[in-house]
């Protein structure tokens, strides 16, 4: 299975706080069947770091990569980011491609602020899709406005938007509504992927062996299959869905 979401990266968000974290995130990652993770750290998330591409990403995605080797953890792990997209910069961003998309594929994980209002999360997904990206949206069923009306996270997925949701919103650790919402997407197949957006090995730990009864209840193995391993699979090979 691929994680297409997780902030596994020490050293640079709110995701592992240690190397010794990170190591544990990963091991217990191959030990639920994942061999790829995305690393995908927050950016511009203001008040954090903000991770804008450059020499200081590629410096602690290496020293990730590096630290993996020297403990002898065969996971495999690609860059990304998780681009935290309102009205102020993200045209910036995008023009000046500050930004690192997923395995540097067209696909683009992208995250809004809950309570944005539908119009702007729909301004913003244009842009991003104005600008050659493949919107991949983050969690959509913790934003309000979706929680409000699903059915705008239908016509994303029509439209050919990536509809990203949370291991932990099925699982109800994110609250009672985003589980409502993920799930009515889930049992609509209005969703492409199920990503951990692990942050530790405490409340948001990664893998999905907790997941996959949820997910049989739901879902025909085929969609699993999908969730899981084909369309992230597709996403970090830069192919169409
Ligand atoms: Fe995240």
């Amino acid at each position: 299975m691929i994680d297409l979401h997780c902030h596994i990266i020490p050293w640079v968000d709110d995701g592992a706080e240690s190397a010794r974290i990170a190591c544990q995130m990963a091991e217990y990652s191959l030990r639920n069947g994942v061999d790829t993770i995305v690393a995908t750290p927050h950016c511009n998330l203001q008040g954090a770091r903000l991770n804008y591409r450059g020499k200081e990403y590629t410096t602690f995605f290496s020293m990730f990569r590096a630290l993996l080797i020297q403990h002898g953890i065969p996971l495999r792990v690609l860059p990304g980011s998780e681009v935290f997209a309102h009205g102020s910069n993200l045209q910036s961003l995008l023009e000046e491609e500050q930004v690192v998309t997923l395995n540097h594929s067209r696909y683009l994980l992208v995250e809004f602020n809950f309570q944005t209002p539908a119009d702007e999360l729909n301004r913003l997904l244009a842009m991003v899709a104005r600008y050659g990206y493949v919107p991949v949206v983050a969690h959509p069923e913790r934003y309000s406005a979706i929680q409000n009306a699903p059915g705008l996270a239908v016509q994303w997925y029509e439209k050919g938007y990536v509809i990203q949701l949370n291991k932990g919103s099925l699982l109800g650790r994110l609250g009672q509504t985003a589980c409502d919402t993920a799930r009515y997407l889930l049992s609509s197949e209005s969703a492409h992927v199920v990503a951990s957006d692990a942050h530790d090995m405490r409340g948001r730990p990664p893998g999905f062996h907790s997941l996959l009864p949820l997910l049989q209840e739901d879902c025909s193995p085929d969609y699993i299959h999908d969730l899981l391993v084909k369309n992230p699979y597709r996403i970090i090979t830069d192919q169409d869905l």
